[in-house]
Parts: C-alpha cells; structure tokens; sequence
C-alpha cells in the first residue's frame, strides 16, 4: 500500500472542490487517505490566502507539527508537510523559511503531487511546484467527493478583474473556462450517483466562455440534464451580471432563486479605489432588475469595511445601501492588506484596528437586524428545503436549505438524507428558520443513495 495522506482543507468553496480533485490525484497513484495526522506519512494543508487571518491559521498549524517531525526523525519514520493552495502561490520558496514545510503546490500544480511527494520521500529535498497555467482546468480529472447532498464544480478558474484588495487574481492566475461538454457530462453522473444538488463554482461565473456560450447558456444546459434537481452557482461579479442568466433562472425551476452579489463598498470614491467597476446606483438598478424578473430571490453579499482611507461618510454610505438593498444576509470583513495586490502597494493600510472594529459591529449588528425581518416574513410561509443531515443544535431534528439557501431546522424521526420536504415556517431568528413539515413531501428521496467519497469515471 502506497502512502497514507492526511488532507486539511481551509478557504473558500474552490478549495473544497480542489481538495476533492487531489483525492483523486493522489488515489490514482497509490496513495490513501488517514483520517488522523498520527496516522498519516503525509500531512497537506490546502490553503486560503484572502485575508491576513487565513495565513496566521496556517502557521500555528505548522508550529504544531515540529515536535511531531521530530519525533518521526527520531523513529525513522516519515512526516512530509505540504503547504498547497492559494498560499503556496502567494509565499512559494518563503514557506520554506518554517521548518515544517518540506512541500510548496500552487493551484495549477495538482498534477505533479504524487511525484513530488515521491521526490521528497527518497531525497529529503523540499519541492516547490508554484507556476501558474493559462489552461489547466483539471477537466480530465474526476473529483473523490465526500459524503454530502451537494456536488461542487469548477466551471471556471482565474480571475482577470484585479480588484485592487483581492490577491487571487496573483494565486490562481488568469480566467479560464472548462468545456461545457465536461461539465455536462459530470453534471449527467452526478444525477446517476444520487446528488441532489450541484453548485457551478468560479471566481467570476459571468466570465464563462465555451466557444458562442456564455454562463446562462451553460446554466440553461445544466437546467435541462434530467434528473438535476437544484442548481446553485457561485459568484457573479455585479459589473457585466447578465440579465439573460435572470430569465434562465425564471424559466428554469430547478434554479435556485438565490444570488450571491458581492458589494464590497456603498461609497463610490471606495469602489472606485477597489475598482469594481461599478457605482452604488449602478448597484441598486441591477437589484431592482433581479428584483423585476425574480421577486422571490434572496440575495446576499460581501462587504469589505475599513479599506484604506475609508472615512465615517464613506462608512455610511454603504451602511445606506445595505439598507436600501435589504440583503437576506452579509458576509462582512475587515480590510486585510495582502502583499503583492495594487492596494498594498498604492494604499496604505491607514484605518485604525479601532475603527475597523467598531465599523463591522455596527454594520453586523444592521444586518441582523434586516435578516431578522426578512426571517420573520417567513413564518406562516411553507418553504422547499433538502435535507443536509441532522441538526447538531437541535436533538431530534433535522437541518436542510430552502430554496433561497437559508439555514432550516425542524423535527421529524422520518427523514432522508438528500430529500426535499415542505416546512411550514413557525419561527425564526437572524440566521436560521424553525418549522414543521407539512402532509406531504415535495420529493422522494433521490435515485440511488448518498454518495460516500463517489468515485465516477473519468470523463
Ligand atoms: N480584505 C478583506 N476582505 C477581502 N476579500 C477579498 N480580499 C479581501 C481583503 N484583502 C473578501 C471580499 C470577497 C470575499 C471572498 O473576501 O469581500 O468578495
Ligand atoms: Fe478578487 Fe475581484 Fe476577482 Fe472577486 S472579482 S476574485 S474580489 S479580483
């Protein structure tokens, strides 16, 4: 048996789906996966690098792992490191300034793990594998999925926006589309291995290209394979959303009516700082026009505070638009400046740690209180919801999404895993809905059963 490897995945949604596609990698070359780091001869952590918390985690990992190495050297036994991800590319040979790190995989360098970690086994050399592709999509590669009712899909790598805060644009490189033919084809083995839902994931969805196609082509294509029944994708970037996605997602009712828009600022001077690209009116006419084809979407954002030289003014003006927008909730973070963006170099990081902190209570706080009302329309309401598992802060009950992706928790001894039921809506808070179902449910559990790590063939 080859080698045991331990994989820990941090970040965003991509990564999920990147950790799933070195499964595979890995798997098909002889390794095999430990569920503990006492039991693996390879440790890989799959990195985030968006904000400054992200890189910290990592280290203190990394300073628990040195006794452990040296415990291994002593017993002449192996403990490889690998840093992969977003932070491998941004830091590439500096990782190797921590002692723990044998290992640098940048995320257009999947491919070359396995050798890799082969190399270091026999020579005790550390490996650095951080070069960025104009082409990998890793389209070939069927991803080892775990156990869960949602299957990711990259449809898209890269971004080319260079939003003057965001580092990913430097660590995952240039924007490139999969074949709608790959993706059709996964989406087609999904429904026969029993997912009922899958979320199309890029960094900038509306940047899909497949020759004459564009994003709602792909998405109308994904509506029609039979069998599929929710579609979600994330993100959209608010500048060139297109309006025809919109009528696809009324037509199309296996469409999730949710949208994820990420604001980022309320106050022009800001967004153009960042450059986004957009204005704040610009903002509101485009959920006035969702708003228009789609009166039952949620939608919710993210909004960066503290971005440099952001001043109370600036700080209101997003505070209005949130206001105005109503979102049915926020993701909202502080400025972290990230070294090598435009930002870093052009701006420097002059708002306090006070005042971001005070800006983002105020603002969480607003948003709560919006999300709270929203919630409350709910009740009496009956809502879709798949069934994700049993509720961990409710014994006894089950928690699922409804169909605008909020959080819903309610009781019953008779359900499954990957089914839709209807939930009448009786309570809810800022973060979540509380219900009972009603007579009937909406589907039967899907074909098949849950997947547990699905190996599909490749496509
Ligand atoms: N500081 C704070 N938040 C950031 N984001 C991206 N870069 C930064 C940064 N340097 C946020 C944006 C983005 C989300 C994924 O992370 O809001 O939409
Ligand atoms: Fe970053 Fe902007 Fe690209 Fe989003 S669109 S990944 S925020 S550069």
């Amino acid at each position: 048996m080859g080698q045991a490897v331990y994989l820990q995945t941090y970040g965003c949604q991509m990564n999920e789906y990147d950790s799933e596609l070195i499964r595979s990698i890995l798997t098909n070359r002889g390794y095999h996966f430990a569920s503990t780091t006492e039991e693996a001869d390879v440790v890989l952590l799959n990195t985030c690098a968006i904000r400054e918390n992200a890189h910290r985690k990592i280290y203190g990992q990394l300073d628990l792992f040195l006794p452990i190495k040296k415990q291994r050297a002593k017993a002449r036994q192996p403990f490889i490191v690998g840093i992969l991800g977003c932070m491998a590319q941004n830091l590439k040979d500096e990782l190797l300034e921590h002692r723990a790190v044998d290992l640098v995989v940048g995320p257009d360098s999947y491919r070359a793990l396995p050798d890799l970690i082969g190399n270091i086994a026999k020579t005790n050399q550390p490996e650095v594998a951080a070069f960025l592709s104009e082409y990998e999509t890793y389209s070939d590669i069927a991803p080892v999925r775990q156990e869960g009712v949602n299957a990711w899909i990259a449809i898209m790598r890269g971004c080319d926006n260079f939003c003057t805060f965001c580092v990913v644009p430097y660590t995952r490189g240039r924007e490139r589309s999969r074949s709608m033919e790959s993706i059709l084809h996964e989406v087609r083995q999904l429904v026969v291995m029993g997912y009922p839902q899958v979320t199309l994931l890029g960094q900038n969805v509306n940047s899909y290209r497949c020759g004459d196609d564009d994003f709602a082509d792909l998405m109308t294509a994904v509506a029609q394979v039979p069998g599929v029944q929710r579609i979600r994708f994330t993100s959209p970037h608010p500048k060139d959303f297109p309006i025809k996605l919109l009528h696809v997602m009324a037509e199309y009712p296996n469409i999730c009516k949710h949208i994820h828009l990420p604001l980022q600022a309320g106050s022009n001077r800001i967004l153009d700082l960042m450059r986004r690209t957009y204005t704040a009116e610009e903002y509101l006419r485009l959920v006035d026009t969702i708003r228009d084809i789609l009166p039952m979407t949620t939608l919710t954002t993210d909004i960066i505070i503290g971005f440099p030289t952001e001043t109370e003014d600036d700080f209101q003006e997003t505070v209005r638009l949130v206001q105005q927008v109503a979102f049915d909730s926020a993701y909202i973070f502080k400025y972290s400046e990230r070294k090598g963006t435009i930002a870093a170099r052009e701006y420097p990081d002059d708002v306090t740690a006070e005042i971001k902190t005070d800006r983002i209570v105020r603002l969480i706080e607003i948003q709560r209180q919006i999300s709270f009302h929203k919630h409350q329309s709910y009740i009496g309401r009956k809502v879709h919801v798949l069934v994700e598992g049993k509720s961990d802060k409710q014994d006894g009950h089950w928690i699922g999404k409804d169909d605008g992706n909020i959080t819903t928790i309610f009781p019953s001894p008779l359900q499954t895993l990957g089914e839709t039921v209807s939930i009448e809506v009786q309570q809810a808070n800022s973060s979540t809905l509380y219900g009972v179902t009603t007579d009937h449910s909406v589907s039967v559990a899907p074909r098949g059963c849950i997947p547990v790590a699905g190996v599909v063939t490749p496509l």
